[in-house]
């Protein structure tokens, strides 16, 4: 009994966090109508909780179920709700104008790190709308294929390139399919901002890009770094949430009715589901795989607005404000494919 009563108070202190971290977030109505009915109800926590968990968006590792498929395929309705809000930005987060006008939406971070690319035979995974890809030809490339699995975001990307006037080629397909899917051998894999946390199995990932390499070919990596995407996105100050390692059966599923430029329009399909690697899987995988690490770097500032705290420093630059301890906000590779 004594057990028992302890166990009953164990989920509900963990109910009560959970509840209360749901309110703090932006599905507050559904969390709000869990208290009242506990309220109105005398229901007791522990069942708040337990019928609550399979419908409520608890920003929080799955606790069961969803096969690989469904969290595929769950992400790609998400990527494609966000594509089409994405390639009609009114916030200017996706420079898709500049880009339209001749310019670049590469930032100075990638372009310092990045090598001549000219002349170079570039395969752009997770491409997103193609506004990075039709920059990457800009810059000299002598061809550039994005590859993304979102049939929103491709069919954006081709008519952005066409009204670019830019020739870049597109293709729709899951990243573990690339080989298969862009059936050529590339001088450099570039890979940008948000890509490798929508996948479960990092390994896998470095198999394709090595296979996609020429011998001496190059990867170009960068994105947010695992030690800031450990915390809370929406806590007005540095508050750690998440392990390091993300279990590859138990991925992060989060509801975000908005996407993360800050357009108010309301996504359809809320859940993702994400997955953070350590630094040292993702070189290990890589090593692993075929690849010599050139560089690895570490960098204090990031391309979007992770926290609501961070100072705009630049264009699509951000930073940590003075006397907060400074964590690294994102992170780049370089790796050379070896013989
Ligand atoms: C944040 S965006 C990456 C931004 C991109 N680097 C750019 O140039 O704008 C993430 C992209 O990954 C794609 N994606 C997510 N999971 C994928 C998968 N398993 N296979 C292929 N694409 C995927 C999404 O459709 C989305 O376009």
């Amino acid at each position: 009994m004594k057990a028992a009563s302890a166990a009953f108070f164990l989920c509900a202190a963990r109910a009560e966090r959970l509840t209360l971290h749901t309110l703090k977030r932006r599905n507050q109505e559904i969390g709000l109508g869990l208290l009242w009915m506990r309220k109105a109800f005398g229901v007791p926590w522990v069942w708040g909780w337990a019928s609550g968990f399979e419908r409520l968006p608890f920003q929080v590792p799955m606790r069961k179920g969803g096969s690989m498929d469904e969290h595929i395929a769950a992400n790609r309705l998400n990527w494609d709700d966000r594509a089409e809000l994405h390639a009609t930005d009114p916030t200017g987060s996706y420079c898709i104008a500049r880009v339209l006008e001749g310019g670049s939406s590469l930032h100075a971070l990638e372009l310092s790190e990045i090598g001549d690319v000219s002349g170079k035979d570039i395969a752009h995974l997770q491409c997103h709308i193609g506004l990075d890809t039709i920059s990457l030809k800009r810059l000299g490339a002598r061809s550039v294929a994005g590859l993304d699995f979102s049939p929103k975001a491709i069919a954006a990307a081709r008519d952005f390139a066409t009204r670019a006037g830019v020739d870049v080629r597109f293709v729709e397909a899951p990243v573990y399919d690339a080989v298969e899917a862009l059936n050529a051998d590339y001088d450099m894999v570039f890979v940008t901002w948000g890509a490798i946390n929508w996948l479960d199995d990092i390994t896998r990932w470095a198999r394709v890009v090595a296979a996609l390499l020429r011998p001496g070919g190059r990867l170009y990596l960068l994105e947010g770094h695992p030690t800031m995407l450990q915390f809370d996105m929406m806590a007005d100050t540095l508050t750690l949430q998440l392990d390091w390692r993300t279990p590859q059966a138990q991925p992060l599923a989060w509801d975000d009715a908005q996407t993360y430029t800050g357009d108010p329009r309301s996504l359809t399909n809320v859940r993702t589901y994400e997955w953070l690697h350590p630094l040292s899987s993702i070189v290990n995988a890589l090593v692993g795989a075929g690849l010599s690490i050139d560089f690895l770097n570490e960098h204090d500032v990031i391309v979007w607005k992770a926290f609501s705290f961070l100072r705009e420093t630049g264009r699509n630059k951000f930073e940590l404000p003075a006397g907060m301890p400074r964590i690294p906000m994102s992170f780049s590779i370089g790796a050379t494919r070896r013989g």
